[in-house]
């Protein structure tokens, strides 16, 4: 499903171009990449999908953020990035970190992750206590990464190969050493070293062992092992989402057949629409960002986007589907094609 994000100038698309370029050439002389991707990361796990607080909105670059004591370190990254910022004033913090990020996997041998521009600076940084504690389990990890963030037990897994680099440091978290001998290459080593079992010279937290005692994790770090294709597949969709999380992505699409009819669809269709929506807002699904309502009436998308004044008698009601779209920031997609159904059986069966 191609997703529409939100319009950025030609001038602003020139800026990011260039930054990605200024930013190849920092990491490669400062060898900054561990401390660039672990930034990002940090920016983005705060995401909290139920009230839409914290995320990768550029709030790290705040005091208090950087105080957080999961952030140790991380006022380096910062310091190190800004007189590149300078350089382009009309970059957000938000899309500049997380091009930071996307650069480091990048220079270091690992995959192209899509970056897509648009995030806006939020002022408020998000609560301490959100990002993963490197001392817990499982259940800790499904917590922060699928129940808070939104993301999948799968991200989990693809995720935790960003330790393939860079290092612990015993003054910033307590631990100390790398996870793989290579730490400034991003390739499938981390996977290897942790079926490897523990060697003196290199690092394994609580959180990256639980990766094989795990059922659903262990068969996905078997893969990655063997498989660095595969791994890199799923760590760029995975490191893309995390980098979107809250990233307001509004995908208005629907086919020209639908464009046949003049005049406003009939109440019923508009009704289904509703009900999809209405569905769709209260499931659990949800909360990870990827709802798909599908329609069929291009009349009821122009009313949502509030281009046309509707008739009376759907106008309150186009006004909340809108209020809720704006509102909860998720993925709004509407194409061509029934719409109660799909959207119903989406619903149902939280399909991602
Ligand atoms: C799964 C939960 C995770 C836990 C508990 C965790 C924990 C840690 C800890 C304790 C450190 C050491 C910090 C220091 O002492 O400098 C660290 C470093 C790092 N983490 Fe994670 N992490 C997690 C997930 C991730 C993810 C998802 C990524 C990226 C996709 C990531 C990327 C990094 C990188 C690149 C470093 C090295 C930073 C450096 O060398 O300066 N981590 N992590």
């Amino acid at each position: 499903m191609p997703k529409t994000y939100p319009n950025v100038s030609e001038d602003y698309k020139k800026a990011i171009e260039k930054a990605r370029r200024k930013l190849r050439g920092l990491i490669a002389e400062k060898n900054c990449a561990p401390i660039m991707l672990r930034l990002a990361w940090h920016s983005a796990g705060t995401f909290d999908s139920q009230t839409k607080t914290g995320g990768p909105f550029g709030t790290m670059k705040h005091a208090a953020e950087l105080g957080h004591s999961a952030n140790n370190g991380l006022d380096i990254a910062v310091r190190l990035l800004e007189p590149i910022k300078e350089l382009f004033p009309t970059i957000s913090y938000a899309d500049f970190y997380q091009l930071a990020g996307v650069v480091a996997v990048e220079v270091t041998g690992g995959p192209e992750i899509p970056f897509h521009p648009g995030r806006v600076d939020k002022n408020e940084p998000p609560p301490e206590g959100r990002l993963p504690d490197a001392a817990k389990g499982a259940d800790h990890l499904r917590q922060v990464f699928v129940t808070q963030m939104g993301l999948t037990e799968k991200d989990i897994v693809a995720l935790s190969g960003g330790h393939t680099l860079g290092r612990c440091h015993k003054e910033r978290s307590g631990f100390e050493g790398a996870w793989t001998a290579n730490p400034l290459i991003f390739d499938n080593s981390y996977f290897k070293e942790l079926l490897a079992g523990k060697k003196d010279d290199l690092l394994q937290l609580p959180t990256d062992q639980v990766l094989l005692s795990d059922p659903v994790f262990r068969p996905l770090v078997e893969k990655y092992a063997a498989d660095e294709d595969a791994f890199f597949v799923d760590y760029a969709h995975a490191h893309m989402r995390l980098s979107e999380l809250g990233h307001l992505t509004v995908l208005l699409e629907f086919s020209e057949g639908s464009a046949r009819a003049s005049g406003p669809p009939v109440i019923v269709k508009f009704e289904s629409i509703r009900v999809g929506v209405a569905l769709l807002l209260s499931s659990s699904w949800f909360i990870s960002h990827r709802l798909i309502v599908e329609s069929d009436c291009k009349q009821v998308v122009g009313w949502i986007k509030g281009s046309v004044d509707p008739p009376s008698v759907f106008a309150s009601r186009a006004r909340g589907i809108t209020a809720d779209i704006l509102e909860k920031g998720f993925i709004l997609c509407l194409v061509s094609r029934c719409c109660n159904v799909q959207a119903y059986l989406l619903a149902k069966k939280g399909i991602g």
